[in-house]
């Protein structure tokens, strides 16, 4: 015993230089009947910049009359804890930042009859331990039981949102169950219509698998994604029914289901981890289309499935035979059962099954170094050389879910707001911030109450820190310190350099109010701990620069057509530095194309000078977006062991007005590519000296010239946009183009002509290599 107690003693001395509490947070301490913790807090959260105060960001179903004992109907009970508050919705409020909620569900089974309608800005939460069920009532009326994008009735088709605009909306930690509907009704679980900063996880639709069952678990016609995750349907005709120009997911698992995923259109998706069970197609791909007008599937890459007793894998609609496209990456299919792998509907089979490895197959064309030259393939391509540590121990790409601490005591949590940050966008919170991160990290859970909190210099969030947010808090920085372009300074710091310890950072928004030409909005030094793979990361947290009320870059100030100096909003979104490891998932780097707090939603001129840069060795996940910074959306330098899931970028609409890399300067000290007469627009990726990169999927858009689109028939918005110099290794798959005359080029000479590759709205290479 008193040895014991020795020993806590010196480590209490070694964690009280830095910190003033006894333990480390490893463990919870929440008793197994304690409801989750986010439920029993105290909040105090605030919409910063919305004038009545009497409106709460976080709302309990059961504050708003929810029973949830499965027999009392709560739907309307839920439908006012959503709309309370003049929230932003049905059809007449595009989007706003000013009313963003948590609709929270305690334990329990509340019946609904008619759909959730969600508002802009919502994340559906779940208790964490025990996942409360939404039971759809025997004579359920309504598109779906959770709809994000609610059709007007009588509308004409007419919507609440626009889907491509449909940001900032999560649900967590729920089950849905169809059950009780007449297996013959069309009921849908989620009509998830979405677009970037939005996610899913901890997802359950349960469906009936009567013979003819319609139910649905997931329904999306369209939109432009987006991540999700953890996500299980059992029963049900389909699974998922999707479409959407592109999609992570990761961790799908259909059971029972008529057919797993149902898709007649999409520009690409990557799927990461999947399991499929006694189905009768696995993917039902509407394929054959090659321009805007047939658009269907461009391109499917899937990376460690396992099929079990489900006679087709992959259903194609129509054979691909070189001209007619629909491009197929699969990278270790384990197949029990299975007779067909890859076959066409009523057609050959082109790729056999049974019980069976596949390794790597591919189907499109493939390119190799420095030649141009296509090479049509249906059958093994070289396998991406996974890096060591960025796989589990079963060889499968590693994942981590979004951490929600659900076995955590109340106690366990310190609010910011209660330890004296305001969060109200105008009290400067440096120093509060950086006093409770000081005392804090490493010994509870860090919770950013809702607000907007903001600073005027460099926060060191400290290894061992893991921080919360709550309805994506904003921490938002701005000032004299950020002005200078040739000296820029940190704003948010991740870790001391080279430092090492477990730091997760989730629900935040890093944002800055310009102009503010010389902040890094986030450097990122910290490595994850040799024993935890992923254990520094971010989820479902977002760098958005300009376009929100408390930014100074919305409409009023930055009009299109304009170049004014005062729309610089950032050097720099985030900065993986050489010592770093990180695991990003849907962490969204976007400057503002459009005001989100405009009526109107009117286009911005806003300027960021560079979106990710990437110094780190590994290991390195990145399931997530870049738009639209001025000289490139990723930049990779001396870099090393990434795993890249689908990657999507936009070049700036408003190049070349001006070219890059104005309104900003090339910086050496900042590895910079070199632009010219040639080289004007902002590159989606840009790799120097750099090793073992997979990039596994990738859509990298180019939409405008100034803000016309002519150039988008001709593919000349952009000539080139993704470099590789003569150093690097590196392996793309499914690589998806807009608008831009050469898919990819070696030291700035284009490679791969998009004209071989004609795929629909884009052009698809489906491999690239060079070890
Ligand atoms: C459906 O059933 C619920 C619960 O039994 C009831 O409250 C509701 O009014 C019914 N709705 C319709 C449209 O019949
Ligand atoms: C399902 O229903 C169809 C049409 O009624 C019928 O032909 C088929 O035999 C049924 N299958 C099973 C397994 O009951
Ligand atoms: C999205 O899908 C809906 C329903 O199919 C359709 O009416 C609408 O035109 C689509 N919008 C876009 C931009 O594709
Ligand atoms: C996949 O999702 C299921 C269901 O949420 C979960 O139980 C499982 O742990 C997840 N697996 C991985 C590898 O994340
Ligand atoms: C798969 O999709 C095709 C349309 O491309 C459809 O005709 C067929 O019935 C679907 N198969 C199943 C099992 O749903
Ligand atoms: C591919 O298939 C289409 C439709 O069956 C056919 O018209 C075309 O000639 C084929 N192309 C090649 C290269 O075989
Ligand atoms: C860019 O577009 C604006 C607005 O249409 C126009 O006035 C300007 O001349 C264009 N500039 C160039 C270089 O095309
Ligand atoms: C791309 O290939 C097409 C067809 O061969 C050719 O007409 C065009 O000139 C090529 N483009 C470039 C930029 O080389």
């Amino acid at each position: 015993m008193l040895f014991l107690s020795l020993i806590s003693v010196v480590i209490v001395s070694v964690r009280g230089l830095g910190s003033s509490c006894s333990a480390p947070v490893t463990r919870g301490a929440a008793a197994p009947e304690d409801p989750y913790w986010l439920e029993t807090i105290p909040h105090r959260g605030k919409s910063a910049f919305n004038d009545d105060p009497a409106y709460e960001v976080f709302r309990n179903v059961k504050d708003f009359g929810a029973v949830g004992d499965g027999v009392t109907d709560d739907t309307s009970a839920i439908n006012a804890a959503m709309s309370a508050g003049a929230r932003c919705g049905e059809g007449t409020c595009g989007s706003s930042t000013l009313t963003p909620a948590i609709v929270y569900f305690p334990s329990g089974k509340y019946l609904v009859s008619s759909a959730i309608n969600t508002y802009y800005y919502t994340q559906l939460i779940g208790d964490a331990k025990r996942p409360p069920t939404l039971l759809a009532s025997p004579n359920f009326s309504g598109f779906a039981v959770i709809d994000a994008d609610p059709y007007i009735p009588g509308g004409a088709g007419a919507q609440w949102f626009i889907n491509q605009d449909s940001f900032f909306r999560s649900v967590r930690n729920i089950v849905i169950d169809l059950r009780q509907m007449p297996a013959a009704a069309p009921a849908i679980g989620l009509h998830w219509q979405v677009s970037q900063a939005t996610s899913l996880m901890n997802v359950v639709v349960e469906m009936s698998t009567a013979n003819g069952t319609q139910h649905q678990g997931l329904f999306m016609e369209n939109g432009s994604g987006g991540f999700m995750g953890d996500i299980v349907f059992n029963g049900g005709k389909s699974g998922i029914t999707v479409g959407n120009q592109q999609f992570t997911v990761r961790n799908l698992t259909v059971n029972d289901a008529v057919v797993g995923e149902v898709t007649d259109w999409y520009v690409g998706w990557t799927y990461q981890g999947v399991t499929i069970n006694n189905c009768q197609i696995g993917f039902n791909l509407t394929t054959g289309g090659t321009t805007s007008a047939t658009q269907t599937v461009g391109s499917e890459a899937i990376i460690d499935a396992v099929v079990t007793d489900t006679p087709v894998f992959i259903s194609n609609s129509v054979a691909s035979n070189g001209t007619l496209a629909g491009s197929l990456v699969l990278n270790n299919i384990v197949l029990e059962n299975v007779p067909v792998a890859v076959g066409v509907l009523n057609g050959d089979v082109v790729l056999p099954g049974g019980t069976t490895h596949i390794e790597s197959w591919g189907q499109g064309n493939v390119y190799t170094g420095e030649s141009g030259d296509a090479v049509f393939t249906q059958g093994y391509i070289n396998a991406a050389n996974k890096p060591w540590n960025v796989v589990d121990g079963n060889g499968r790409i590693f994942g981590k879910t979004h951490p929600q601490y659900a076995d955590y005591a109340a106690s366990q949590i310190v609010s910011i707001k209660a330890e004296g940050a305001k969060g109200d966008g105008k009290t400067d919170d440096t120093e509060a911030i950086q006093k409770v991160l000081r005392e804090y990290a490493g010994c509870k859970l860090i919770f950013f109450d809702a607000g907007t909190y903001y600073v005027t210099d460099t926060i060191l969030i400290p290894a061992g820190a893991q921080i919360v947010g709550e309805a994506w808090s904003v921490i938002i920085g701005g000032g004299d310190r950020f002005q200078d372009q040739n000296h820029p300074h940190v704003m948010v710091k991740v870790g001391e350099a080279y430092t090492e310890g477990v730091l997760e950072i989730t629900d935040i928004i890093f944002s800055t109010v310009g102009p503010a030409p010389g902040a890094i909005v986030i450097e990122w030094n910290v490595h994850e701990p040799w024993d935890q793979q992923g254990g520094a990361g971010m989820w479902d947290s977002h760098i958005r620069l300009g376009g929100a009320i408390g930014t100074d870059l919305q409409v009023s100030q930055c009009p299109i057509s304009t170049i004014n100096p005062s729309c610089q909003a950032a050097f720099l979104g985030l900065h993986l530095t050489p010592g770093s490891s990180a695991y990003l998932e849907g962490t969204w780097v976007w400057t503002a194309d459009h005001d989100l707090d405009d009526p109107l939603s009117q286009q911005t001129n806003v300027f960021t000078g560079r979106g990710i840069l990437s110094e780190s060795l590994g290991p390195v996940w990145m399931i997530g977006t870049a738009e639209h910074s001025a000289l490139y959306q990723y930049n990779l330098v001396n870099a090393q062991n990434h795993w890249i899931g689908f990657a999507q970028t936009e070049t700036p609409y408003y190049q070349p007005v001006p070219t890059a890399p104005a309104p900003y300067s090339s910086n050496r000290a900042y590895n910079d590519p070199v632009f010219s007469d040639d080289i004007i627009k902002a590159w989606a990726l840009y790799v120097q000296k750099s090793w073992d990169i997979v990039v596994f999927g990738a859509g990298f858009y180019s939409f405008f010239q100034n803000y016309t689109q002519d150039c988008l028939a001709t593919y000349t918005c952009q000539n080139q946009i993704f470099n590789v110099d003569s150093d690097s290794t590196v392996q793309v798959y499914s690589l998806s183009t807009v608008g831009t005359t050469y898919q990819l080029s070696v030291k700035q000479q284009g490679v791969i002509n998009q004209s071989d590759n004609a795929d629909g709205f884009q052009q698809t290479a489906t491999a690239w290599f060079r070890w």
